[in-house]
C-alpha cells in the first residue's frame, strides 16, 4: 500500500501566496431499470428557516445544515467553476479505469455522491460518453434535461447501499460536514466498486481558514467562524475539520495506491499572481452566500443562537472575507484510492 503526498505539485499552489497591493454487482441491469428510481413526495417536504430553504428532514436534511434553494444552487454551480480552476479544467485527478473488452461487465459506471445540482456529474457524463453516470443527493435539485448517459436519484448515502451493479469510479466533492462516519462511507464505496475501481474525494478543509501573514487574527470573525463551524459539526456528529484525516480513512477501508494531493487557495483578489487572483475572486464571490450557507443553520439550529445575532455575526465574517488586508487561505485535499484487483 503506497501513500503519496504529492511531492511536486504546481509551484504556485504550494508556494506561499504572495499578496499584491492592498489598496486594490450483476451486470444485466440497464441504467433505466435501476431499483432506486422512484421519487416519493416526501423528498419535496422542504423546510423553511430564517429565509432559507432546506432539504426535507425525512430524507436526512435534519443533519445537513446547508440550504438547497436557488441561492445555494447558484453558489454550488459557481463552486464548480472554482474546482475547475483549481484542478486546471480536470473533473478527476485519478486515471479512470479502462473497460475490459469482451468481459460481461464492460459497461463502465460512475457514482457521484451528494451530487448537489449535478453539475459535476453532467460534465463527467459529457466528457465520458461511454460511461453510465449516476448522481445521488438528499435533494431533487438536479435538472431534468441531462446527457443520455447520466441520471439522478434521491438517496441518502448514510442509508444502506442497494445498488444492483458495481461502479468503476466513485466521486465525492465538498462533502465534509455531511458525513457521520467516514469509515462506513468509504467501506460502502469499497464494497460497491468493481475490482480495480477508483475512489476520488475532492474536499475543502472548511473548518480551517487561516493566513500566512497573521492577518487572520485569533478572536477575529473569521477565526470565530472556524470555531463555530467545528463546534456545530461536533454536536451534529459530522466533523467539519476532518479533511486532513480522510486519507487515513481511505487506507483503512482497504484501498491501495492511496494518494493525497493538497493545494491551497486564497479568498479575495489580493494575490499578485493572476491565476491566484482569479481563483481568489471567484472564492470571494462564493463566500458572499456560502458564509451564511455553512453558518446560519449551524448557529441557529445547532448552537441555538438567535437568528438576528447569527446574521450579524455572519455579515461580519463576510466583511472580513472582503477586506483586502486580510489574506485568508483555505486548503483543499484530493484523496484517491484503488480497490485491489
Ligand atoms: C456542499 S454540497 C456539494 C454538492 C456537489 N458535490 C458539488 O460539489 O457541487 C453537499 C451536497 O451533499 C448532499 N448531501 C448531504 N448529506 C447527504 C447524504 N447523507 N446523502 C446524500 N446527499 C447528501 C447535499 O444535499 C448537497 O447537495
Amino acid at each position: 500500500m503506497a501513500t503519496t503526498i504529492e511531492s511536486n505539485p504546481p509551484a504556485e499552489v504550494e508556494a506561499e501566496i504572495e499578496f499584491g497591493d492592498d489598496s486594490e454487482q450483476s451486470c444485466d441491469e440497464s441504467i433505466a431499470e435501476s431499483d432506486t428510481t422512484s421519487l416519493s413526495s416526501s423528498v419535496f417536504d422542504y423546510v423553511y428557516e430564517n429565509g432559507r430553504r432546506y432539504a426535507s428532514h425525512r430524507t436526512g436534511g435534519d443533519t445537513y445544515v446547508l440550504p438547497n434553494d436557488d441561492v445555494e444552487q447558484a453558489r454550488l454551480d459557481l463552486a464548480h467553476h472554482y474546482w475547475s480552476l483549481m484542478l486546471r479544467g480536470k473533473l478527476n485527478l485519478a486515471d479512470l479505469p479502462q473497460a475490459k473488452k469482451g468481459s460481461d461487465c464492460d459497461q463502465m459506471r460512475a457514482l457521484d455522491l451528494g451530487t448537489g445540482t449535478g453539475i459535476w456529474a453532467i460534465d463527467f457524463a459529457d466528457a465520458n460518453e461511454e460511461w453510465e453516470v449516476i448522481g445521488t443527493d438528499l435533494s431533487p435539485i438536479q435538472p431534468r434535461w441531462v446527457p443520455p448517459n447520466c441520471k439522478f436519484e434521491v438517496d441518502n448515502f448514510e442509508d444502506n447501499w442497494i445498488y444492483g451493479k458495481p461502479f468503476n469510479y466513485i466521486h465525492g466533492r465538498n462533502l465534509v460536514g455531511c458525513v457521520a462516519d467516514w469509515s462506513v462511507l468509504f467501506k460502502n464505496c469499497f464494497d460497491n466498486l468493481a475490482p480495480g475501481g477508483i475512489l476520488e474525494f475532492q474536499e475543502t478543509d472548511i473548518g480551517r481558514a487561516y493566513s500566512e501573514d497573521g492577518s487572520v487574527k485569533p478572536g477575529s470573525p473569521i477565526a470565530e467562524y472556524n470555531k463555530v463551524l467545528c463546534e456545530a459539526g461536533k454536536i451534529l456528529g459530522r466533523e467539519a475539520d476532518i479533511t486532513p484525516k480522510l486519507v487515513d480513512f481511505v487506507k483503512a477501508a482497504g484501498f491501495v495506491d492511496v494518494k493525497e494531493i493538497k493545494m491551497k487557495f486564497p479568498v479575495g483578489s489580493w494575490p499578485k499572481d493572476p491565476r491566484q487572483k482569479e481563483i481568489g475572486t471567484v472564492v470571494q464571490e462564493i463566500l458572499q452566500t456560502g458564509t451564511e450557507a455553512y453558518g446560519l443553520a449551524s448557529l441557529t439550529r445547532v448552537l441555538k443562537w438567535e437568528p438576528a445575532k447569527a446574521k450579524e455575526f455572519l455579515a461580519s465574517v463576510v466583511k472580513d472575507f472582503n477586506n483586502r488586508k486580510i489574506h485568508t487561505v483555505y486548503d483543499l485535499h484530493v484523496v484517491i484510492g484503488r480497490k485491489p484487483e
